[in-house]
């Protein structure tokens, strides 16, 4: 048989999209990523990405420890590990969670995922059947969306303020819900520190949404990736450490405290959740890389974690002060943003009338990008906001990103004008 370029393979009369399955039909590629392709390998100033500062990573100590875990438990490291995931880095996490959150759990209540992205997929497949009601914050992580998106259900997303989630309004409809005869499977928050908006859920609210989980018999997804990055403010409880009715699955992830290329999460929660949970991860992946968490485990049991932590917020503090004048410096009057006490990210809100979408092509030719706001929106009702990222570039490159990023702002709202 004669040998056949890539090109060529892809030019024969194969009708290929007969083969795909109903549900990968549905698939569609995200607009916003392809959106950010245009950024990619050019000179704007990316404020768009969510991904930590590589100068972050503590590339020495975790050189030294894979060699040392190459030397001493190679058998075990390059090994298939349990599905639940590696025994000692789930002890590790357990008591990392009691000393930090006040969180009391045991191994049993705790699986490892690949990233906590895994663990919104086994979520979906677990709790969402096709028309289930799930509620998330308005606006929420995107790729929660997406991963939910694919079992089906109708979302409900419920406005955020500075103290995060309404709950006058998720009353409110949870009220409108009951009385069309339908229950909400569960709520999704991200509770710190929130992507995208960076606003934080006060602790009365964590007892009220708790309260309202148990009168309205639903769950609650905690998902915390961004709880450490504290760079003002006094620490809070996760919702989890109030949760004496095994109503809260909390996820977590080394992602933006080590390194997010270890693919480590975790879910902890009921033991009746997680084992099913654990049947769910067994047909995706069987387990969690055991390579990477064996240098995880050494790395929190070494002490280095607790260390690594305050070297982080001490980059990004200076970077997420850097956002926060510059938007003041430079923004025309009626644009408004969250003022995060942590975390990776501010939420900007344009006058209405602007859309940010449309907008997109133009910030970047004055070089610089965002993400637009609709994506965090499943039925993309909001037009006029963005998301900034303030972790990635150096302070200089926000400043001059949000100098631009306000030029283009203001061209559009004397465009409106005329
Ligand atoms: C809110 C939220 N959840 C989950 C994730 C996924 O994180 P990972 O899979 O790297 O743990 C992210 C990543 O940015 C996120 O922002």
């Amino acid at each position: 048989m004669k040998e056949r370029s890539i090109e060529k393979t892809e030019a024969l009369s194969l009708k290929h999209e007969k083969f795909f399955s109903k549900k990968a039909l549905e698939m569609k590629a995200s607009e916003t990523r392809e959106l950010l392709k245009l950024v990619e390998n050019s000179n704007v100033i990316s404020l768009a990405g969510g991904m930590p500062a590589p100068e972050t990573f503590p590339v020495d100590i975790i050189g030294e420890i894979t060699q040392e875990v190459i030397k001493n438990h190679a058998a075990q490291a390059l090994q298939y590990g349990t599905t639940n995931g590696f025994t000692p880095l789930r002890n590790a996490i357990v008591e990392w969670m009691k000393k930090k959150y006040s969180i009391q759990i045991s191994k049993d209540n705790l699986i490892i995922t690949t990233g906590s992205q895994q663990a919104l997929d086994l979520i979906g497949r677990v709790f969402i059947n096709p028309g289930d009601v799930v509620i998330a914050e308005a606006p929420t992580y995107l790729s929660a969306l997406q991963a939910f998106e694919y079992y089906k259900p109708e979302f409900v997303q419920i406005p955020l303020d500075d103290e995060g989630i309404r709950i006058d309004l998720l009353e409110e409809k949870l009220k409108e819900l009951k009385s069309q005869g339908k229950s909400v499977k569960f709520v999704y928050t991200i509770s710190i520190f929130q992507n995208p908006a960076g606003v934080t859920m006060s602790e009365k609210r964590r007892k009220e949404i708790l309260e309202l989980a148990s009168q309205y018999d639903f769950i609650i997804i905690e998902d915390n990736p961004y709880g450490e990055l504290r760079y003002s403010g006094s620490p809070i409880r996760p919702i989890k450490s109030w949760d004496d009715d095994g109503r809260v699955l909390y996820l977590g992830t080394l992602s933006k405290v080590l390194a997010p290329g270890f693919r480590i999460g975790w879910i902890a929660g009921d033991p009746r959740f997680i084992n099913k949970l654990e049947i769910a991860k067994q047909s995706v992946d069987l387990c969690t890389s055991t390579f990477n968490q064996v240098i995880a485990w050494k790395y929190i049991e070494g002490g280095y974690l607790d260390k690594q932590i305050p070297k982080i917020v001490e980059f990004y503090k200076p970077r997420r002060d850097a956002m926060l004048k510059a938007l003041e410096d430079f923004m025309p009057e009626g644009v408004k943003w969250t003022k995060p006490e942590g975390g990776m990210f501010i939420w900007v809100t344009a006058p209405e009338g602007i859309d940010t979408k449309l907008m997109f092509e133009k910030a970047v030719a004055k070089g610089v990008a965002y993400v637009p706001g609709e994506a965090f929106y499943a039925h993309r009702e909001v037009k006029n906001a963005m998301r900034l990222n303030f972790t990635y570039v150096s302070e200089e490159k926000i400043r001059e990103g949000i100098s631009r990023l306000a030029e283009t702002i203001k061209e559009e709202i004397k465009k409106s004008k005329i």
